[in-house]
């Protein structure tokens, strides 16, 4: 059996061939890999990525092979991780753009399906020119934004978001573009548009394909929960909060560094008043997906920001279970989500106890807990007031819990109060 995995550079198809492959028992076929490989070796004896016949060269003369978990041997040797360096990246378009590069590796690509194993291929033009004949044809993309974002996260470098994207773009453009090849979807490939989709969804729609439901593998492709993105009316919501809470209520921030920078996480803070989820939204730099009770939404601008930004709306009537499965889903697609496990507001400043769902749909998504203490909101905002007063408010972010250990939610509830002394700003010093 052939599966061919296509589609552009960061589309995810890597992680979801890997997925499928083992799912399968199937071999695992990195092409891009071994493009990477020849434009690694022309890179390093000089060779202009644009000298066609320099580079046809070192592709006729490099022995490529791979090691039974499919990684790639040049020589002998591995191939990662110097294959994934910025310079090949950047070069390596270019290099297999010749023709006289594929006509090298081609061949050496179909060899490999020629085990009696089955393969899962994934690339560029798997399933228009090296398996036109696969058994199953898959294309997957997602807008360049969405890629671009991808893999910052994946290189841990946020901060070059504009940068990656503009390479993925250059990347697209010229594997669309040339003569030999180049980036098409096959009009028999079934098109996976991953926008809203992660890794774990893409691989389920893909085998529900191949196991011969398509219908189901269309519904999978469709019904997964994804992690949720900071679309530009969070982002714009995200600032004007900042600055308010910033010049109304001084807020201070702290231990920030307890949060992941771009994995799942639970965050549980203790509950003061309506302020919570603007001082913690203004607290951290990435999309927070909160948890609210649909009573909140029957204000209709409240309902249509709860919208915009994500948030899990638990509606009045259904059981505990829909909200914790929800949390779960969203925490194991990465999504830092945000609850107030007293679930209601206090009516002193102290918190109360806490409910047991949090630490539960924590430890179902396998993701850590951050406890979270707010510090001056009751003080801020009391119960029966309009408007709220500009006192200080402080948002502290704690040590990690690991929600599988004994005692987990105690461990939280004490976590949070150790941080919020009497639950007034200045009543617990600056933290070390
Ligand atoms: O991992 P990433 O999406 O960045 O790219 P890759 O799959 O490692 O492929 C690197 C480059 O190899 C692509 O940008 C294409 O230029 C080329 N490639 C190709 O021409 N044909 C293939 N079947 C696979 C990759």
């Amino acid at each position: 059996m052939i599966i061919a995995i296509d589609g552009p550079a960061a589309a995810g198809k890597s992680t979801v061939a890997r997925a499928v492959a083992q799912a399968l028992e199937l071999e695992l076929l990195d092409t891009g890999a071994m493009y990477r490989a020849v434009a690694r070796e022309a890179l390093a004896q000089g060779i202009d990525p644009s000298d066609a016949e320099g580079c046809a060269r070192v592709a006729r003369s490099i022995r490529i092979a791979f090691d039974p978990q499919g990684k790639i041997l040049v020589d002998g040797r591995p191939g990662e991780p110097a294959i994934r360096s910025e310079a090949v990246t950047r070069a390596v378009s270019a290099v297999s753009s010749h023709s006289g590069v594929r006509a090298a590796i081609v061949p050496l690509q179909r060899a490999r399906a020629l085990g009696d194993r089955g393969i899962v291929a994934e690339g560029r033009d798997i399933g228009s020119v090296v398996f036109p004949d696969a058994d199953f044809k898959f294309f997957l993309t997602a807008s360049p934004e969405v890629r671009a974002q991808r893999r910052a996260a994946e290189m841990g470098s946020p901060g070059r978001l504009a940068e990656i994207q503009d390479e993925i773009r250059r990347r697209d453009r010229l594997d669309s573009t040339r003569e030999d090849s180049p980036l098409v979807q096959a009009s028999d490939a079934m098109r996976i548009d991953t926008d809203d989709l992660d890794a774990r969804g893409v691989a389920e729609a893909i085998l529900a394909v191949v196991r011969g439901d398509p219908q189901k593998g269309r519904e999978a492709a469709l019904r997964n929960p994804t992690a949720s993105r900071a679309t530009l009316f969070y982002r714009l919501l995200y600032l004007l909060d900042r600055t308010f809470c910033r010049l109304w209520f001084r807020l201070k921030i702290e231990g920030l560094e307890n949060i992941p920078r771009d994995s799942g996480a639970l965050l549980a803070a203790n509950h003061q008043s309506y302020l919570d989820i603007l001082v913690v939204g203004a607290s951290i730099p990435r999309h927070v997906t909160f948890v609210a009770r649909d009573t909140l939404a029957e204000w209709w601008w409240l309902a249509f920001t709860m919208r915009q930004c994500g948030a899990i709306l638990i509606q009045r009537g259904t059981s505990d279970r829909a909200a914790l499965r929800a949390m779960a889903a969203h925490l194991s697609a990465g999504d830092l989500v945000a609850i107030y496990p007293e679930g209601t507001r206090t009516r002193d400043g102290r918190p109360g106890s806490f409910k047991g769902g949090a630490v539960m749909a924590a430890r179902l998504a396998g993701v850590p807990i951050v406890p979270v203490g707010i510090r001056g909101g009751f003080q801020a905002w009391p119960r029966g007031r309009i408007i709220p007063w500009p006192k200080r408010i402080g948002v502290r972010f704690g040590t990690p819990i690991d929600p599988r250990v004994e005692n987990a939610r105690e461990r939280l509830e004490e976590a949070v109060r150790g941080m919020i002394g009497d639950g007034s700003f200045a009543s617990v010093p600056p933290a070390p």
